[in-house]
């Protein structure tokens, strides 16, 4: 089964102009980006807004986001919290975390936004010792080896009826039975997970089709 590509664009370039356009900020944190070195592999702007609008309907007051890259999807998300609200986003490379926080402060995000910089499964180990739950929402878009372990940690640090949200989700190994990829892996861990409720959406990557793993932790009495 080919993909039509080119008509994935035109319809995500319809819902975007509508719905996802991106103000000075946003396009200057990928240029910032694009200056600095960082690959462009952030969210689509339409999945930034999707993201925000996910971020809206929970009520969301704090997020938790594994994989900073630039800042990009951080400054989405944090745009949806309230005035005292807080996104903490984990990253791996030193020089990633540095463009993040200066695209932040430049959105007027510094105060909102915490970027910590480390492996995140450590990191999150941390954060679960501490007692830094409960979260709203997670945002996971790290290694993608990782993604499993990520959502042990996501599902023990977010609080009963928030959202685990996990980018990439539709690679082209789901097309092929026997084929193996991280996030294959973790689709299927969400689905055997008895707390989660979950479908993957759909979303735009640079060069056609991707999709977003939706998840709500359902209270253990629901
Ligand atoms: N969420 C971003 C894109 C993230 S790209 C956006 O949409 O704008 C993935 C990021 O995860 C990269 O910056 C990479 O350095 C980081 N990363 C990779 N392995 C990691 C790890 N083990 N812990 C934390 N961050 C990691
Ligand atoms: C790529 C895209 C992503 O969204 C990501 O998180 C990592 C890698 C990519 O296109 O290579
Ligand atoms: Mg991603």
């Amino acid at each position: 089964m080919s993909t039509p590509e080119k008509s994935l664009q035109a319809y995500d370039h319809y819902i975007s102009q509508l719905f996802a356009v991106e103000d000075d900020l946003l396009q200057r944190t990928r240029a910032v980006m694009q200056q600095e070195g960082l690959p462009p592999i952030n969210i689509s702007a339409s999945g930034g807004q999707l993201l925000y609008l996910l971020a809206l309907m929970s009520g969301a007051r704090r997020i938790l986001e594994i994989g900073t890259l630039g800042g990009y999807s951080a400054i989405w998300m944090a745009r949806a919290l309230p005035a005292d609200g807080i996104l903490i986003s984990l990253e791996i490379n030193e020089h990633h975390a540095a463009v993040a926080r200066r695209n932040l402060a430049e959105a007027g995000l510094a105060t909102k936004v915490d970027v910590r910089v480390g492996p995140a499964l450590a990191t999150l180990a941390a954060m679960e010792q501490a007692g830094e739950a409960p979260f709203d929402l997670v945002f996971i878009d790290a290694d993608k080896d990782g993604y499993v372990a990520y959502l042990q940690k996501a599902v023990a640090l977010v609080r009963d009826n928030g959202l685990i949200l996990a980018d990439n989700t539709l690679p082209d190994e789901v097309l092929n039975a026997t084929a193996e990829s991280g996030t294959k892996r973790y689709n299927a861990a969400v689905a055997a997970h008895p707390a989660l409720v979950s479908t993957i959406v759909p979303v735009m990557r640079r060069q056609g089709l991707d999709g977003l793993t939706i998840s709500v932790k359902r209270a253990r009495d629901a």
